[in-house]
């Protein structure tokens, strides 16, 4: 990076800030609250707006341009979203308010649990879980509750497909279970047999992603649910990928026991835009009594049309506590937002236009770049990023290419089933000529794999840094600046 950074900025005696006279008596602060040398820059304020607008502009970012990183639906969320969770009202309420003064605040989260219920085709939602992963940990505690509280104490194993999302394993195992993979099949679905050979009385449910990572409907949904109830099993849906079914398929209905949603993906929240996420967690009715406590309920003794009363209600043989107060209420608030700004039509047709987004895409790359399994597509798939003629191309390659052609690349090496694997998912906020512009670069990114392989390793070639050891970057990070 050749632009100077705060420190080098820094001259002696220069104040960006000068704070009014003392109006009360000055009295040194604790020696223990002192550091003997802390050399921070002595910057104008000038210097320190034009440093930080810089650093972000360093950064991409889905308000500048497409960011199809396949699973994590990078997709435009509107600014009315963020408007809406910075009102005084919501950031201001103390989650130590009687529910009386917060009523305000309870009919959202009340509203995002009935519109969850809807989406999903469950009997119950808790908004606890942070996350998506957390709701996934907080649905196998669920299952192993409802598994114990019958007697069913033998149970220690959970099934997960080889196509299903990395949190769904790290999860399970997180819960203390045994976790045996299932292989998919030439289609991509669940290999149905290699299913049935694994379901017995050991087994506390399965855990899949539906449309799984590789962007492919389960084909066979309600056949795997049969299986694995015919066991005693439950079934734990990962609806994270919720972006390509809000409107159209309801899960409960296919016969899944319990799934969470990614809120931070489907309803608003950008996805690892470094703040909070949120994973409230949806179950079918025989589970509803194990969702993490409280919920928020209608008083039964209010009336729900004329003066409805919110209270905190414990599910009588809840799993306890999984998260601080109430949940992340910010991203509550943008999805229950986002949801009435679009309404029943809008949450449908957004779904429609992601799945459509993402196959007008396949079809303009398909043939060039390898596809593994030939189908229609959800709102995202998956290629090979790899080419007979170019053996030593990789998709990290064209993934730091791109970067050159000033888009962002998509997911790389996931799924692992994939070999070199390039996750695209465009998401429905993209136009068609943005999308054009990104199929345009894909195959001008295969041609010079052809003819200038070399440009492509050494991409990227005008970023602010070029290639990192990004391995080295994630366990030893250096997160202070020292001469
Ligand atoms: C399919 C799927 N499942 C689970 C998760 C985990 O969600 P989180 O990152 O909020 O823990 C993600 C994240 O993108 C996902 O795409």
């Amino acid at each position: 990076m050749s632009e100077p950074l705060i420190y080098e900025l820094s001259a002696s005696g220069r104040e960006g800030v000068k704070p009014p006279q003392l109006d009360v008596p000055e009295s040194p602060l604790p020696k223990t609250m002192l550091r003997e040398a802390l050399p921070l820059p002595e910057v104008s304020e000038v210097d320190v707006v034009r440093h930080y607008l810089r650093l972000s502009q360093l950064n991409y970012a889905i308000d500048k341009g497409m960011y199809p990183l396949g699973s994590c639906t990078m997709k435009f969320n509107p600014k009315v979203n963020e408007v809406a969770a910075r009102l005084g009202g919501f950031t201001g309420v103390h989650p130590w308010l009687d529910p009386e003064a917060a009523q305000g605040a309870l009919y959202i989260m009340y509203s995002v649990q009935e519109y969850l219920k809807e989406i999903g085709g469950f009997a119950a939602v808790s908004l606890q879980p942070a996350a998506g992963a957390h709701g996934e940990l907080t649905g196998v505690l669920i299952m192993r509750k409802y598994h114990l509280d019958r007697g069913d104490t033998a149970r220690d194993t959970i099934l997960v497909p080889d196509s299903a999302h990395g949190t769904n394993p790290a999860s399970s195992s997180m819960s203390g279970l045994r976790v045996v993979e299932i292989p998919s099949d030439a289609r991509g679905n669940i290999d149905l047999q290699a299913l049935r050979a694994q379901v017995c009385e050991r087994v506390v449910g399965l855990m899949f992603t539906n449309p799984n990572t590789l962007g492919l409907f389960e084909e066979h949904t309600e056949e795997v649910a049969d299986i694995v109830h015919s066991c005693g099993g439950l079934v734990y849906g990962d609806g994270a990928n919720m972006n390509a079914l809000a409107g159209i398929m309801r899960p409960g209905d296919a016969g899944i026991d319990v799934m969470h949603f990614n809120l931070h993906k489907t309803f608003s929240t950008p996805h690892g835009g470094g703040g909070p996420g949120s994973g409230p967690v949806g179950v079918a009715a025989h589970l509803a009594d194990y969702l993490p406590a409280p919920i928020v309920a209608l008083d039964p003794d209010s009336s729900p049309d004329e003066d409805p009363f919110f209270i905190f209600y414990d599910p009588p043989k809840s799993i306890g506590r999984v998260k601080a107060f109430w949940g992340q209420f910010g991203v509550i608030v943008r999805a229950y937002t986002y949801m009435r700004m679009l309404g029943e039509t809008g949450l449908r047709q957004a779904a429609e236009h992601a799945v459509l987004n993402a196959n007008y895409l396949l079809s303009r790359i398909k043939g060039v770049y390898p596809l593994p399994y030939d189908r229609i597509c959800k709102h995202e798939f998956v290629v090979e990023g790899r080419f007979k003629d170019a053996p030593d191309v990789h998709a990290l390659d064209i993934a730091k290419r791109l970067i050159d052609y000033g888009v962002h690349p998509p997911t790389n090496y996931f799924p692992l089933i994939v070999p070199e694997a390039l996750m695209i998912e465009p998401t429905e906020t993209e136009s068609k000529q943005s999308l054009d512009n990104y199929a345009d670069i894909l195959l001008k990114i295969a041609a010079e794999a052809r003819e200038n392989p070399q440009l492509l390793h050494e991409a990227p070639h005008n970023a602010p840094v070029r290639r990192l050891d990004e391995v080295r970057a994630a366990r030893n990070p250096v997160l202070r600046y020292a001469h």
